[in-house]
């Protein structure tokens, strides 16, 4: 996309920025988006990143790469073999385990460098330790926060993660009411808290070292427009001290499909055109949630019984316990036949802004919901873990278009969310609500605004950095 800036600097004065993204799909592929961004904008690009998930290089030329060792092969037998998400546990090994190997890169980089052209670091917001490496090292560090400003304001007064002593999660699992609202964060539910993580205390300490570790940074760019969050990007510039730029949604300048971990199945594009306009259901849970094989099977009857063309993604052992399909029902391919197709991974934004593309059953991974947005495609919401249950609120009760499956993945609630959204005039009026969210974005883009105002701010600020 076309951005209507144009970089001041010359091929001799262009500075470099490094970069370190969270080596997670839903984290590399915004920061990758910014690196090609700030390339545009005529500063050289080095990433930094872990050997887990290490991105294609070859598909960035114009980027110089360093790797270094994570450790993270010490610990990643227990993704698939944990019961339930334990974000946290991962999120703080890895902010131990690259300390040394960071700093020795940085170290080497800048010592190779003259001075004054490293203009800064741009690391991700979860990569807390970061801020300490760049203080000794007298780099200035922004930080990435690729999560929404909402999800940012309710981490920063949920009981749960910050210790508060009249808490309601301090009752025990059995006493606690579910359906009740959060007093400190209203908008949420006690079920939605409790989603987001098995262990508040190792995702607290995560959530506390980001949050304070931001608030130290030279700056943080938001993976947002400044139109759909307005109240939180208010409470953020109020609490944070340091500047905040609204310059998203990021994939609207570059495809994720450069930075993808999983090869995309292209070929689903051509079966999405022989689909009538706004007819299928357009299904993925992102690159980290895990469901049950009882879910997965709630999810298969739910397909079945709707009746509308589906694209159902599933991620190899997206299922607990299963390689790929075996836990399938044993008549669902000769119940569905062409209606459906099932894919391992697909080049999501391309589905999503197909015209044959009605509606997105999502996880509420924040890339995702942003997609979602960008295309004018209304969701239904079932969200996993972390900042999805919050993401989720938003969708369905505060910019309602979609629909929270509030009791989970359970065939009935599976046929009304979607009767509501593909049948019912509430489905009608989300589709507009969501279209003109749509509208904004692209706006918000355009020359004089919100976010071209906010990049050329960016770019500035850099620049004096
Ligand atoms: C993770 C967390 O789960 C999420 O809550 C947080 O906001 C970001 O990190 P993830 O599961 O990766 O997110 O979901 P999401 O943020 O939606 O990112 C997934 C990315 O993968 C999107 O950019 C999407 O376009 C891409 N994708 C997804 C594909 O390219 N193909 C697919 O088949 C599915």
């Amino acid at each position: 996309m076309e951005t209507g800036l144009r970089s001041t600097q010359t091929r001799e004065t262009r500075r470099r920025i490094i970069l370190f993204p969270l080596p997670f799909q839903g984290h590399i592929n915004p920061m990758l988006q910014l690196a090609n961004i700030l390339h545009t904008q005529g500063f050289k690009i080095t990433i930094i990143h872990t050997e887990y998930n290490a991105p294609t290089h070859s598909n960035y030329p114009h980027f110089t790469f360093n790797s270094i060792s994570d450790r993270f092969h010490e610990i990643e037998h227990q993704l698939p073999t944990i019961p339930a998400p334990d974000p946290g546990h991962f999120l703080n090994y890895l902010n131990r385990s690259c300390v040394d190997p960071f700093r020795d890169c940085l170290t080497g980089l800048l010592a190779e460098s003259n001075k004054g052209s490293i203009a800064c670091l741009i690391t991700d917001a979860g990569f807390y330790f970061t801020q300490a490496v760049a203080d000794t090292l007298k780099l200035p560090r922004m930080v990435l926060r690729t999560g929404s400003l909402s999800c940012t304001t309710a981490y920063g007064v949920l009981p749960i993660f910050s210790k508060s002593k009249n808490s309601c999660f301090n009752l025990t699992t059995e006493d606690l009411d579910y359906e009740a609202t959060v007093p400190e964060y209203p908008l949420l539910k006690v079920k939605d808290v409790m989603k987001m993580t098995i262990n508040p205390k190792s995702y607290g300490d995560f959530l506390t070292n980001m949050l304070k570790q931001m608030k130290s940074s030279s700056g943080i760019i938001w993976n947002t427009f400044k139109e759909l969050e307005q109240p939180a990007l208010k409470t953020i510039c109020r609490d944070f001290p340091c500047p905040s730029f609204t310059i998203g949604p990021l994939n609207k300048y570059f495809s994720s499909s450069s930075s993808s971990l999983i090869e995309q199945d292209k070929t689903i594009l051509t079966w999405l055109d022989t689909q009538a306009p706004k007819s299928v259901i357009y299904v993925s849970f992102g690159s980290a949630a895990q469901i049950t094989k009882s879910e997965f099977q709630e999810v298969a009857h739910g397909l079945v019984n709707i009746g509308l063309p589906f694209l159902w993604v599933v991620r190899p052992r997206v299922v607990r316990g299963s390689e790929w399909l075996e836990s399938l029902p044993e008549r669902f391919q000769k119940e569905v036949g062409d209606r459906g197709h099932i894919v391992k991974w697909c080049p999501q934004q391309d589905v999503l802004a197909h015209p044959a593309t009605g509606c997105f059953w999502t996880h509420n991974g924040w890339n995702s919901t942003l997609e979602s947005i960008c295309e004018g495609v209304p969701m239904v919401c079932s969200p996993s873990f972390t900042d999805q249950p919050i993401n989720a609120r938003y969708v369905s009760d505060v910019w309602k278009i979609g629909v929270l499956l509030e009791d989970g993945f359970e065939r009935k609630g599976i046929q009304m969310a979607f009767r509501r959204v593909m049948m019912d005039k509430e489905g009608e009026e989300m589709r507009e609500r969501i279209s003109c969210l749509k509208k904004k974005v692209n706006l918000s883009l355009k020359k004089g605004g919100s976010s071209h105002q906010s990049l050329k701010s960016l770019i500035d600020y850099i620049s004096l950095l």
